[in-house]
């Protein structure tokens, strides 16, 4: 049975979301291996919590994250939101068109649009998708057609509602005059919040809903994460600008102003980590849904009492200028594209 948790509409386009989601990546990628079993386990959990807006790729685990969601997500299909995405290119999917020699790793071209949505709704073993990201912008592409072609997905039925990561507010508003965006995915959290600058207020301006990816910073702003040196070699944070060893003592004293927070209010840092995300609902006055990845049960349970957390000014006032003192970028890649800085 789920308990209620509040909902709310993510963007104009008719989209209702739990006011928080579940990350479901690190079940099968980026931060080393995972069991399969206990990644079941949070995802039974999360349909009995009612955190029921599951986020995915294509991409996470080269399609393995997609199928591990499926049979939960067959036997609850009405309850589950079921957000994917496409655009960063798995070894041999989809046909090119133009016999390029090199397969190019962002893709965008309308082909592979409709060849990455089906190979998803195959591997989902679901009929329609309800949010469908591109996950990177493929600038050798008009984004407009793009677009266009998950515009197409709509309207054959195969997809229910669009939405963009990674993008610009200047494509944010090309792709919106194209079909209706609902949701732009982005990371934005106490130390990543470059997205404040253009971004979120162009979602402001266009009505549509933000939601914030890594909002945990990937496991550091909990004060939880194992030393960098001892994490498995395919995790990805081994290789995270802000946890080399030249700048991860000065990060993880901004850590340490977070845990202080916490500690006087005899609660986790994850949770102020997490509602200062939340947060943002009444700062930015739009709809913002965090997705926070696990795959424990415990922390599961724990990061829904972030939606409880209520903040001091005081406290709000000692974190507003963390972001601005951490060291180094927040994504190796930030150009995914590698097409030079984007507007
Ligand atoms: N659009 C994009 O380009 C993009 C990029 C990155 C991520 N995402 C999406 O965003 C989701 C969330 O981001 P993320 O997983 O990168 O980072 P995150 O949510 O900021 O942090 C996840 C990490 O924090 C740990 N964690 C979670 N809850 C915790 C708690 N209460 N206490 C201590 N540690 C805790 C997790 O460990 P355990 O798993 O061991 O619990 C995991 O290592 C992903 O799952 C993915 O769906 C999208």
């Amino acid at each position: 049975m789920s308990m209620p948790l509040a909902t709310l509409p993510l963007g104009r386009t008719g989209l209702i979301v739990p006011a928080q989601g579940l990350g479901c990546m690190g079940m099968s990628h980026a931060y080393g291996p995972a069991d399969a079993a206990e990644s079941r386990t949070v995802l039974a959990r999360a349909l009995d919590l009612g955190l029921t807006f599951w986020d995915t790729a294509d991409f996470y685990g080269h399609g393995d994250n997609e199928r591990l969601l499926a049979p939960l997500l067959r036997t609850a299909r009405e309850r589950i939101v079921l957000a994917t995405k496409f655009g960063l290119a798995l070894p041999g999917a989809g046909a090119r068109t133009d016999n390029a020699p090199t397969p190019r790793r962002v893709r965008g071209d309308p082909a592979y649009v409709h060849a990455a949505c089906d190979a998803s709704l195959a591997r989902l073993g679901i009929d329609c998708i309800d949010l469908y990201y591109l996950h990177r912008v493929d600038v050798t592409v008009p984004l407009e057609d793009t677009v266009g072609a998950m515009a197409d997905l709509v309207r054959a039925g195969k997809v229910r509602h669009l939405g963009l990561s990674e993008v610009t507010a200047n494509e944010l508003r090309r792709a919106h005059a194209v079909h209706p965006i609902a949701a732009v995915q982005s990371e934005w959290s106490l130390w990543s919040r470059d997205v404040e600058h253009s971004v979120v207020p162009a979602c402001r301006e266009l009505g549509v809903g933000f939601v914030p990816y890594s909002p945990l910073g990937r496991g550091f702003l909990t004060g939880q994460l194992p030393p960098v040196d001892t994490l498995v070699e395919q995790d990805f944070r081994r290789v995270q600008p802000r946890l080399q060893a030249d700048v991860i003592d000065h990060n993880r004293a901004l850590v340490a102003e977070i845990e202080a927070i916490a500690t006087a209010r005899d609660v986790p840092a994850a949770r102020v980590a997490l509602a200062w995300v939340h947060a943002r609902v009444m700062q930015w006055q739009l709809p913002v849904v965090p997705i926070p990845g696990t795959r424990r049960v415990a922390r599961l349970e724990e990061n829904l009492a972030a939606l409880d957390y209520a903040f001091t000014v005081d406290e709000l006032r000692a974190l507003e200028g963390l972001a601005a003192r951490v060291r180094g970028v927040r994504h190796p890649q930030l150009d995914l594209t590698s097409a030079g800085p984007r507007d």
